[in-house]
């Protein structure tokens, strides 16, 4: 059984430090993609407690996002490619952070609540795009460079999961 550590107060930099060696520990031996990313959301919500962490994943043939592990409300389903900030950082295959949804063209609301967010592309094996990893919190500027750098390492070990998952 796994118990998540962080230290009470620790800043952000040195909470991801903390967080990212108990993900790459709890995904190590596990080669199922919707498992590790399951508990990669429980655990940045623990971590964290944004209003919502989890996933879309890149459904093949029908160029949409659909929905995938996460914590937090009630998400839309499918995303169009391009559409919305997940749908634009899968078409551009770059980090986005948004300090105010309300200000972003094309940002699509699934909750009244968020304010601001980030979203990261996950790449496979061979380099290919086949998801993202999408967090909104109910506070304006929330995310900054800081949570694309520890996100972006975070992605990078989901990525070496998928060549034996998909
Ligand atoms: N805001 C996202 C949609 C996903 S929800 O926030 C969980 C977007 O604009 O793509």
């Amino acid at each position: 059984m796994h118990t998540l550590h962080f230290t009470a107060d620790s800043d952000k930099a040195a909470r991801y430090r903390e967080i990212l060696p108990q993900i790459a520990a709890v995904i190590a031996d596990e080669p199922n993609l919707t498992a590790n990313l399951a508990n990669t959301a429980a655990i940045l919500k623990e971590a964290f407690d944004w209003l919502w962490v989890g996933f879309y994943l890149v459904e093949s043939g029908s160029n949409t996002l659909v929905l995938a592990p996460f914590q937090g409300p009630l998400a839309c389903t499918r995303i169009p490619y391009g559409r919305g900030v997940c749908g634009q950082v899968w078409a551009k295959g770059e980090t986005m952070v948004v300090a105010d949804v309300n200000a972003h063209p094309d940002h699509i609301a699934c909750s009244s609540l968020s304010q601001s967010e980030i979203v990261v592309p996950l790449f496979d094996a061979q380099g290919r795009c086949f998801g993202v990893l999408d967090a909104d919190d109910d506070k304006l500027a929330q995310f900054d460079d800081t949570d694309a750098h520890y996100l972006g390492e975070l992605v990078q070990l989901l990525g070496k999961c998928t060549d034996k998952a998909i």
